[in-house]
C-alpha cells in the first residue's frame, strides 16, 4: 500500500499525540513527537545549568548541540515509542511542569529549531511516518500528504493536562496550568521563527467537544480519502 506523510499542528495540550500515536499503530506508520525534541534539549538544557530562572546560556547551549542525542524507542508495553536523550529514557521527565515552563523559550531559538527540523526530516524520509508538532506542515514536510490543524479551547486543554498530571500523581494547579498553556500558544504563535500558524492546505479539526475515540474515527476516514479508499 501507499506510504503517505501525515503532518499534525495545532495548539499545546489539545490531544493531537494520543490521535497521532494510536494512529501510527494501526497503519503500522513510524510515529515521531516533535514537542518531546524540543523537550528533551530543554531537559538537557536544565541538567547542564544551561537554563536557570534567570535565563538560558544561548551560547552554552549552541556550543552542546552536538552532544545531544534524541531517539525514540517502542515501549513493547505501551507499544508507543519512549523519547530518550543520550541513551537514557525521559519520557516522564520531559513532561513536567518545570520542562513546560521553559520549553517554549528553548523552542524559540534557531540553532536548536536547524537542529531539531534537520533531525526530523532524517527521520521521515522514507514516509509512512506521522509527526505532531507545531510546524511540520508549514516548515518540516510542507509536501505532506494529509495535513491536519488540531485545536480546542485554552480551558479544556488545560483540564486535559491536569488530569493527566494527577492521573501521573503529580503535584499541581489548575490555574497554573491554564496560565502555562495561554503563555505557551502566545509564545508559539509570535516567535519570530517557524510560529504556530495553519498551513494553508491543513484541514481544521477542532476536539473540544470529542471523544478521542471519535477523533480517531474521524482521523481515519481523512487517511482513506487521501489513500483513495473513499
Ligand atoms: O507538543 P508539546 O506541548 O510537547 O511541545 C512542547 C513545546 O515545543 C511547545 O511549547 C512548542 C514547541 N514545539 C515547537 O516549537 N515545534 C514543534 N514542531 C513542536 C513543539
Amino acid at each position: 500500500m501507499k506510504k503517505i506523510t501525515i503532518a499534525i499542528d495545532g495548539h499545546s495540550s489539545c490531544g493531537k499525540s494520543t490521535m497521532a500515536k494510536d494512529l501510527a499503530r494501526e497503519l503500522g506508520y513510524i510515529y515521531i513527537d516533535t514537542g518531546a525534541m524540543y523537550r528533551a534539549v530543554t531537559l538537557y538544557a536544565l541538567n547542564q545549568g544551561l537554563l536557570t530562572e534567570r535565563g538560558i546560556d544561548e551560547e552554552g547551549l549552541r556550543r552542546q548541540m552536538d552532544q545531544i542525542m534524541i531517539t525514540f524507542v517502542i515501549n513493547p508495553e505501551k507499544g508507543r515509542p519512549d523519547t530518550y536523550l543520550n541513551g537514557e529514557c525521559v519520557e516522564d521527565r520531559i513532561r513536567t511542569m518545570e520542562v513546560s515552563k521553559h520549553v517554549s523559550q528553548v523552542a524559540a531559538l534557531g540553532f536548536v529549531r536547524e537542529a531539531m527540523v534537520d533531525l526530523q526530516r532524517l527521520m521521515g524520509e522514507a514516509k509512512g511516518v506521522i509527526m505532531d508538532g507545531r510546524d511540520i506542515g508549514t516548515v518540516v514536510f510542507p509536501d505532506a500528504e494529509l495535513k491536519v490543524f488540531v485545536t480546542a479551547s485554552a480551558e479544556i486543554r488545560a483540564q486535559r493536562r491536569y488530569d493527566e498530571l494527577k492521573a501521573k500523581g503529580e503535584a499541581c494547579n489548575y490555574d497554573e496550568i491554564l496560565q502555562n498553556v495561554l503563555e505557551r500558544d502566545r509564545l508559539d504563535s509570535t516567535r519570530k521563527i517557524s510560529p504556530l500558524r495553519k498551513a494553508d492546505d491543513a484541514i481544521v479539526l477542532d476536539n473540544s467537544h470529542m471523544t478521542i475515540e471519535e477523533q480517531k474515527l474521524w482521523l481515519m476516514e481523512r487517511v482513506e480519502e487521501v489513500l483513495g479508499n473513499k
